[in-house]
């Protein structure tokens, strides 16, 4: 089973585009998808067509509530979808912190340290026998969701728009995983993708070669309507025809990573 975490500390770079994507080509693909939506925005569920008044994330994190009890099957129509099951988010996610603290003792009990958890609650072998990949999307912001995300993860995907604000908060993004990777998790890799690109823009041509001096970059997803297309009708890159430039941005990231 391979955890993949999706995260940027920047909002909007297309951290839920990249999730729903991936999720949909593994599904597609034959393999047995969870999609966790750890972003009280809860973008990734509407995606999956699931809205749920009050996420049971927390309890579940806690140890209050059991991990069937807590996925839903993905309602996007077309038959990749059943291999798609999802731990849904909603507004109530954004107390998860307040909750976290509220419940340390308990915590300290069950899993020792809180960065733990996630890891914890899918290190079990009911979740390796149902899914073959876990994909995660994170909130814009380096808190615990993210921290939890990057611990019980094998690798992560941090999509980053050619501009100099992005490129600024890397740096910030990077120092948090180096961290992770030397005291909790010396196997985490990480993978930083060029994001909404429009390579006729010659700044950004310049900055993604600022970028690809400082880090080995994958290639680049264009920007393209077709993108926002595929989020408002629901339907994934990888059921469109295989001539649309969306299907081979998409083939060729995923062919580089080895997904
Ligand atoms: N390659 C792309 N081409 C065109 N539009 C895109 C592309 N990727 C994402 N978008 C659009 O940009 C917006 C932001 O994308 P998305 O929601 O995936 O970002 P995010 O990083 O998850 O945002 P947040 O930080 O708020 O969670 C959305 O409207 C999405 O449809
Ligand atoms: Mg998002």
């Amino acid at each position: 089973m391979k955890i993949i975490t999706v995260a940027n500390n920047k909002g909007g770079v297309g951290k839920t585009m990249q999730c729903y994507q991936l999720a949909c080509h593994l599904a597609h693909k034959g393999h047995k998808v969870l999609a966790i939506d750890l972003d009280s925005q809860a973008n990734l569920s509407s995606t999956f067509c699931v809205q749920i008044e009050r996420t049971l994330i927390p309890e579940w994190l806690i140890g209050d509530v059991a991990f069937e009890d807590i996925l839903v099957p993905s309602q996007g129509k077309g038959s990749l979808h059943q291999n798609i099951s999802l731990i849904p988010a909603s507004r109530h996610l954004a107390n998860l912190s307040k909750l976290l603290i509220m419940s340390e003792g308990e915590i300290r009990k069950n899993a020792g340290r809180k960065e733990r958890l996630l890891k914890k609650r899918l290190d079990l072998e009911i979740v390796r026998a149902k899914f073959e990949y876990i994909v995660i999307d994170t909130p814009p912001m380096l808190g615990d969701e993210l921290i939890m995300s990057l611990v019980a993860s094998n690798r992560i995907l941090i999509p980053t728009q050619a501009q100099d604000y992005s490129i600024d908060g890397l740096e910030e993004l990077m120092d948090t995983f180096e961290i992770i990777k030397e005291t909790e998790n010396p196997d985490l890799e990480f993978a930083i993708i060029p994001s909404m690109v429009n390579p006729r823009r010659k700044i950004e041509k310049q900055r993604m070669e600022e970028l690809s001096q400082m880090f080995k970059i994958t290639p680049a997803v264009r920007n393209l309507v077709q993108m926002q297309e595929s989020i408002s009708t629901k339907k994934p890159i990888c059921a469109m025809g295989k001539k649309s430039n969306g299907h081979q941005d998409y083939e060729a990231l995923w062919t580089y990573l080895e997904l």
